[in-house]
């Protein structure tokens, strides 16, 4: 029988001091073995995510008692390299949510944070998930969007707003997606309406819906509370960037109910990718120990889909992106 060596030790990203992207350092830790109802997990994908970023830098007052050192990052995906538990034995392929510390090569975490990989969700899309993907997932659940819907989605390319926006579609809701030129295309493909954002914006939203707008999610944040209202949105039917920072916030928070909550979104958001009723693209990829450059990356506010980090990079070269080759001839 061959016996496989037990991973004892973890590379990790953390930090002890509040900053950017460059306080973040690369170690390597001892791994706590799984104790009851725990499975140690090798990751093979990791998404990164704004929030993130806002924690490290401080201005999270959320976290302000949080002790140092801290890890990054809170969705993966990976494969169950040491477990007593049933549902989840060694080999089994998981896509699973943490707190912070998600960017490792190893976690040891709780049973009741995990969900099963579907085989037909690639590991890049099933890293990069858990945050994104419930976000979107509660505030249309809060939002009621439903058939019959006209609903605005600000950044509609980006992380949040794709999975919003064709989840909207899959719900049978008109959707208006805000981007630059660069991204109507890619939204035009997947049956949303795309606008560009910018003064006028307002008569380009209705020329686009002369039906009228009913709800108003605003990811980017920078004018949509007055917009939704000249479109005559009723407050309860919008949602501003700081409301999903609050939420991104709580579905960060450890108590069992958030943990058990978020899992169960999780489920169901692996079902929807699995039958294609939302596609992730991934907007860049990224090996762990670049993971400064992934944030600098995500901070240039032009992603489209997800940025995700992997454990196991097939080549340490770096590679222009297709995305990048645009942008440079704009
Ligand atoms: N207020 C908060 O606390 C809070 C919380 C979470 C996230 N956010 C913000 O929400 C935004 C989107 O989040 P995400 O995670 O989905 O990020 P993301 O993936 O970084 O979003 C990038 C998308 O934003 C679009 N974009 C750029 N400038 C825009 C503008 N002026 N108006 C509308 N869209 C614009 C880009 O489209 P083009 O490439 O076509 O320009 C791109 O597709 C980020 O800016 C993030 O900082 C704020």
């Amino acid at each position: 029988m061959v016996t496989v060596k037990k991973p004892t030790e973890t590379r990790v990203i953390q930090y002890d001091h509040a900053g950017g992207a460059e306080v973040l350092q690369t170690l390597s830790r001892p791994l706590p073995p799984p104790g009851p109802g725990e499975v140690t997990v090798e990751v093979i994908s990791a998404g990164i995510s704004h929030i993130d970023g806002f924690i490290r830098s401080g201005r999270e007052g959320a976290w302000a008692s949080e002790p140092f050192p801290r890890g990054t990052g809170s969705d993966f995906a990976g494969i169950v390299v040491d477990s007593d538990d049933r549902r989840f034995p060694r080999g089994s392929e998981v896509v699973g949510h943490v707190r912070s510390g998600a960017h490792a090569t190893y976690l040891t975490v709780p049973v009741g944070a995990l969900v099963r990989k579907p085989k037909g969700v690639t590991w890049e899309t099933a890293g990069g998930l858990y945050l994104a993907g419930v976000t979107a997932l509660d505030t249309l659940d809060q939002l009621h969007i439903a058939s019959g819907d006209t609903v605005v989605i600000s950044a509609a390319a980006g992380g949040v707003g794709s999975i919003e926006a064709q989840l909207a579609r899959h719900r049978g809701a008109t959707v208006i997606g805000t981007c630059g030129d660069r991204n109507f295309d890619y939204l035009r493909q997947l049956g949303i309406v795309p606008v560009k954002y910018g003064p006028g914006i307002a008569d380009r939203i209705r020329a686009a819906a002369p039906q009228g707008v009913t709800a108003f999610i605003d990811n980017f944040g920078q004018d949509g509370q007055e917009l939704a209202a000249e479109l005559g949105v009723p407050a309860s039917r919008y949602r501003s960037s700081a409301d999903r920072r609050d939420l991104e916030l709580k579905l960060l928070e450890k108590d069992p109910e958030t943990v058990a909550h978020g899992t169960r979104q999780l489920e169901v958001l692996l079902a929807l990718a699995e039958e294609h009723a939302f596609s992730l693209l991934i907007s860049g990829f990224y090996p762990l120990s670049d993971v400064a450059l992934a944030y600098a990356d995500l901070d240039k506010l032009h992603s489209r889909g997800k940025v995700v980090l992997g454990t196991h990079p097939v080549s340490k070269y770096r590679y222009l992106k297709a995305r990048d080759v645009a942008d440079a001839r704009a």
